[in-house]
């Protein structure tokens, strides 16, 4: 291949390794919409100030310093190009801006979109294997932050001769278009104080619906009138066209691709469109393609009350001293988080101001905890120990570990997606600065809602829909509504709609990993993506809960092509409660430094960052 390289950029150099081993604590986002439970997870580091304002400032990056300002600055010093030209950047990577159409269905229109890429090289050169692209999913995620941060542990997975590549898709990151519903750097101050006016849980009093859907619809119209054009381009069969031009400038026939969760639509959209691309396709945690592409779907939820089910019965396998919200039997505790929750709706617990916790009082509401809970889902073996706490002590109307296992992240932090350095800010760039950031939720919503067809049928319909969630979810049904909330007044329709058939002769057989009990990717997805895709086959478990037998399928896949057996079933190597941080480090040294590297990978990849829907 034919490899351009442009000159070497001073991006910070980092101590990457070091860094992501000290990523430990748990952030909660609150959100947009009627904010979603999300996980994040960030730097240790970073989540150390004890003031919860001087946190959301910090978050929201644009107002203060360090993280963003290196990070922005070189990448708009990378000159996009029609030719992939690699700049060596963040000390082990390339970056790259890959200039291509903006509108794939009409190449004659000389509007361009500037794909932000990056490239972990091989480390190991013998036998190389090519690049395997990731998608982390949201949608809404962005590729360059998963690969800045994770690509060592990816590549410990797939093997070391396969470089790890990922770019910011349409409408993310350093990414042209870029997606923002608020007007530059004013905008970061509207955007903040938009999303403290976040309405209650759907379900936390009657009618709470009907504010909750006002205050969607309110920021669909504001998204509209900002993003204009930009937002008809940047849904999926432009992104799966985007991938196929980017294996082609790197020289390559084929596509290798891992995807998680939003990223198997992605993979899926693009199996479809281009099935004699597909050389290497790991589909991770399903988003039911053809659901996905109608919009509202409801299939998303159908195990999720099995994971809120594995709450209740390993906090009682585990015993009183593990679990702190233990009871005699999993119904007891199932029924004893139902009196909780009906308590708390009548009588929020009050948190007084504190030194040390906030110079606000803080109240912790029926809508906080059921978010809580709903984002708990998403990482039960790193979150139920700590949200069993926090139950508990709600109960005795102590709020403080509820604030503090919230806080930690960030409970009202709003995912700053996009804050300029007042400095560099300037709206006629055409890559302005911007910090660092896991996704862009702006970018979430006009990634989905272009991808769905059009919703009908005004707050009656939706309402009817989240009676409908509810019914199928007890846990996060009415939480989860808020996912297509902001989809239900979007006004913005993509150019290029791509509602299947999801299906295809691919050139290789697509493998499918499903988890047993998944909160948003259920199984039923991964089958029925998988029926459109002869030849592909199922294994059960994901990443979401580490397991050695699933990743090393995963590598001898991307390194011989071989399956596993049809439904072959991968046991998770750890359960809920269980110390999993007292990590089978002792025995593992014995047995090799490549095991113990994968159990660290494993490790870090399943706390990586949940962004956008989680999906
Ligand atoms: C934001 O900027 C766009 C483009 O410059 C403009 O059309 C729009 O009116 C602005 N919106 C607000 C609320 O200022
Ligand atoms: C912007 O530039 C001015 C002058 O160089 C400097 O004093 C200020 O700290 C900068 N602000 C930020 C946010 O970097
Ligand atoms: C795949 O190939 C089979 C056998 O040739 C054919 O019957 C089927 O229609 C093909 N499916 C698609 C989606 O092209
Ligand atoms: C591991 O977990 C135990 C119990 O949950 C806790 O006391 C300990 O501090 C943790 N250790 C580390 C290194 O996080």
């Amino acid at each position: 291949m034919d490899e351009k390289r442009g000159p070497f950029l001073g991006f910070s150099p980092e101590k990457l390794r070091s860094k992501i081993a000290t990523r430990q604590v748990l952030a909660r986002v609150g959100l947009i919409l009627s904010m979603l439970g999300l996980v994040l997870w960030r730097y240790g580091s970073f989540w150390q100030e004890t003031s919860a304002l001087k946190t959301r400032l910090r978050g929201c990056g644009g107002m203060m310093h360090n993280e963003k300002v290196v990070i922005a600055q070189s990448w708009s010093e990378i000159k996009p190009s029609s030719e992939l030209v690699w700049y060596p950047c963040y000390d082990e990577y390339d970056c790259a801006k890959l200039e291509l159409p903006l509108d794939w269905l009409d190449e004659s229109d000389p509007r361009r979109a500037t794909i932000a890429i990056i490239r972990y090289s091989a480390t190991d050169r013998t036998d190389y294997k090519g690049p395997v692209f990731i998608n982390p999913g949201g949608p809404g995620g962005s590729g360059v932050w998963y690969v800045k941060h994770l690509a060592p542990y990816y590549q410990s997975v797939v093997g070391r001769n396969h470089d790890i590549i990922s770019f910011d898709p349409r409408g993310i990151g350093a990414t042209v278009p870029n997606i923002d519903c608020w007007n530059s750097t004013v905008g970061s101050t509207s955007a903040f104080l938009w999303d403290m006016q976040d309405p209650p849980n759907v379900d936390a009093h009657p009618g709470s619906v009907y504010d909750a859907y006002a205050h969607a619809a309110a920021f669909s119209h504001q998204c509209a009138n900002n993003i204009g054009e930009a937002g008809r381009f940047v849904n999926t069969p432009n992104v799966a066209r985007d991938m196929l031009h980017m294996v082609e400038k790197l020289g390559e026939e084929k596509l290798q691709y891992w995807g998680f969760s939003y990223g198997t639509f992605l993979g899926t959209t693009f199996a479809a469109l281009f099935p004699d691309k597909v050389g290497r396709l790991v589909l991770d945690g399903n988003v039911d393609a053809r659901e996905f592409s109608e919009g509202a779907g409801t299939h998303f939820l159908v195990d999720t009350d099995a994971v809120m089910g594995a709450f209740y019965t390993y906090c009682h396998r585990a015993g009183s001293s593990l679990c702190a919200f233990y009871a005699s039997s999993p119904e007891t505790i199932e029924a004893r988080l139902g009196d909780l929750l009906a308590d708390i709706k009548i009588h929020p617990v009050i948190v007084p101001a504190s030194p040390s916790l906030s110079s606000r009082p803080e109240i912790v509401s029926y809508s906080k905890v059921r978010r809580m809970i709903m984002s708990s889902l998403y990482r039960p073996l790193v979150v139920f120990p700590s949200l069993a706490e926090a139950l508990a002590a709600l109960e005795k109307g102590d709020g403080r570990p509820f604030l503090d296992l919230a806080s930690q992240g960030g409970e009202e932090l709003p995912l700053c997606q996009k804050q300029y350095d007042p400095n560099h800010s300037d709206p006629e760039a055409p890559t302005p600065d911007l910090p660092e950031a896991e996704g862009n939720w702006d970018a979430t919503n006009a990634i989905m809602c272009t991808d769905a067809r059009p919703a009908e049928g005004g707050v009656e319909e939706f309402s009817k829909y989240v009676d409908t969630l509810i019914g199928i979810s007890k846990a996060a049904g009415a939480t989860m509504s808020s996912m297509w909330m902001g989809c239900m007044e979007w006004g913005i329709r993509a150019k290029w709609q791509f509602h299947g058939p999801f299906e295809g002769n691919t050139s290789h057989p697509i493998l499918f990993i499903a988890n047993t009990a998944d909160n948003v990717t259920p199984y039923r997805s991964a089958s029925q993506n998988s029926k459109g895709f002869p030849g592909s086959v199922i294994m059960h478990t994901s990443l979401s809960m580490p397991s050695r037998c699933t990743a090393l399928n995963i590598r001898k896949y991307f390194q011989t092509g071989e399956l596993p057996a049809p439904n072959t079933v991968c046991p998770p190597d750890y359960l809920p409660f269980e110390r999993w941080n007292v990590t089978r480090s002792t025995t593992v040294m014995i047995e090799n430094q490549e095991m113990t590297n994968l159990d660290e990978a494993l490790m870090e990849l399943m706390k990586a960052p949940v962004v956008g829907f989680g999906l």
